[in-house]
């Protein structure tokens, strides 16, 4: 197997003596550089931002918005159109409850979203907007005809996860892009999985908002997430949370909207979490994101062949359009159980169950054995990783059936 894997992350990341972490879907731990960005704030210029005008307060605010510079440049924006939340489902969250929707108006979205890019819109039944589910194939993929024929005068938004966090599976969202400009309806896409995972330019995807978290594939600390909203839709949106840092102006009876992003980010912000952040990004170009993409596709690939090839065990997903991410089951036995063997035996750390995604889950008709085991990898993982997760898994499958 080609070494794709020629920098030493794995040094800056003390967890990874312990365990075997295959969770990077949930959450990605923490490396050294970006613990220590986040020190330095607390132990030299813990100060608020964009309130004080005195020295450290003034060099907090700095920190903090040099993040926003690196973000944008990272996904290929304007600075302004990088709005600050805590995470991808407050993203995706202020874009539902701050666009209007009139009854009658409908959204499209496929059958297989982790629930924080489905709820939003579900709610929006109650003020009569209509959802219009998209069934995809048996790998989680959406056929990109059915949303040219769902779409009509009454929509309004279509949305798609990038990554799922359920299969794994890669949508199409270039085209699905197109299809949105060509009938000028706006368009979200859920980067939650492939943020720091897989090149991501914003402009590419003609997404007039797209949800980041900052915690999984770009190594920020927890509590971290963003939005990105080009900059002629963000007057589309009526905050939602309003309060210190969000107004230019205040009266007894009014009140002026400060610009974007600041109307947005009310009240005191994750300001250590975001100074991390920052450094995170920097940490994810040292790498390099091809090579995180490269290394990525292969340990994905590399993963599914093995335990593919284990009697008993089924894996979801078309293992040619898959990322970072590896859905299977052992015949007969519970997912949470699975989880919990490969803990106990190899210290291996694996999410089971729904993944929040419970139709997506029914749809590969999973829920039999309560949801999948989940196998998420990133540039930390090795080969070595890989072949005692499956050598578990197949003692694990001697039990299988019963
Ligand atoms: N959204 C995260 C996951 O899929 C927590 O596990």
């Amino acid at each position: 197997m080609e070494d794709t894997q020629n920098i030493d992350i794995r040094s800056d990341i003390p967890l990874l003596n312990e365990v075997i972490y295959l969770d990077a879907a949930s959450t990605t731990p923490t490396p050294e550089p970006v613990v220590n960005a986040m020190c330095d704030y607390f132990h030299n210029f813990n100060a608020n931002i964009g309130r004080g005008a005195y020295k450290t307060a003034v060099k907090a605010t700095m920190k903090f918005e040099n993040t926003r510079e690196r973000i944008a440049k990272f996904i290929n924006c304007n600075r302004n159109e990088v709005i600050f939340t805590k995470n991808t489902t407050e993203a995706i969250n202020l874009v539902a409850n701050s666009l209007e929707f009139k009854k009658g108006d409908s959204i499209i979205v496929p059958n297989i979203e982790h629930h924080s890019n489905f709820l939003p819109w579900l709610n929006l039944k109650k003020a009569g907007v209509n959802l219009k589910v998209i069934k995809t194939d048996k790998y989680g993929v959406i056929d990109i005809g059915d949303i040219e024929k769902a779409v009509d005068d009454t929509t309004k938004l279509i949305t798609t996860t990038h990554i799922s966090n359920s299969i794994g599976s890669c949508q199409p969202i270039y085209d699905i892009g197109d299809i949105a400009e060509e009938n000028g309806v706006l368009y979200l896409v859920d980067a939650a999985q492939s943020a720091g995972h897989v090149k991501f330019d914003v402009k590419e995807t003609k997404a007039d908002f797209v949800s980041f978290p900052g915690h999984k594939g770009l190594f920020g600390p927890v509590g971290t997430g963003f939005l990105y909203s080009k900059s002629d839709v963000m007057d589309k949106l009526k905050p939602v949370n309003l309060g210190g840092g969000t107004v230019s102006k205040v009266t007894e009876d009014d009140f002026t909207l400060e610009s974007a992003p600041g109307r947005f980010e009310g009240g005191t912000q994750n300001i250590a979490g975001v100074i991390g952040l920052g450094a995170a990004i920097n940490y994810v170009e040292n790498v390099g994101i091809e090579n995180i993409e490269k290394h990525s596709a292969k340990l994905t690939k590399y993963m599914f062949d093995k335990i593919n090839s284990i009697d008993n065990t089924i894996c979801y997903g078309n293992p040619d359009n898959i990322h970072g991410i590896l859905a299977f089951n052992v015949e007969g036995i519970n997912s949470h159980d699975v989880a919990k063997i490969l803990d106990e035996l190899k210290d291996i750390c694996v999410r089971s169950g729904y993944h929040c995604a419970i139709p997506a889950i029914k749809h590969i008709g999973a829920d039999k054995l309560g949801g999948t085991v989940r196998a998420s990898v990133h540039y930390y993982n090795t080969k070595e990783e890989i072949d005692i997760l499956a050598e578990t898994v197949e003692e694990i499958s001697k039990f299988a059936g019963g």
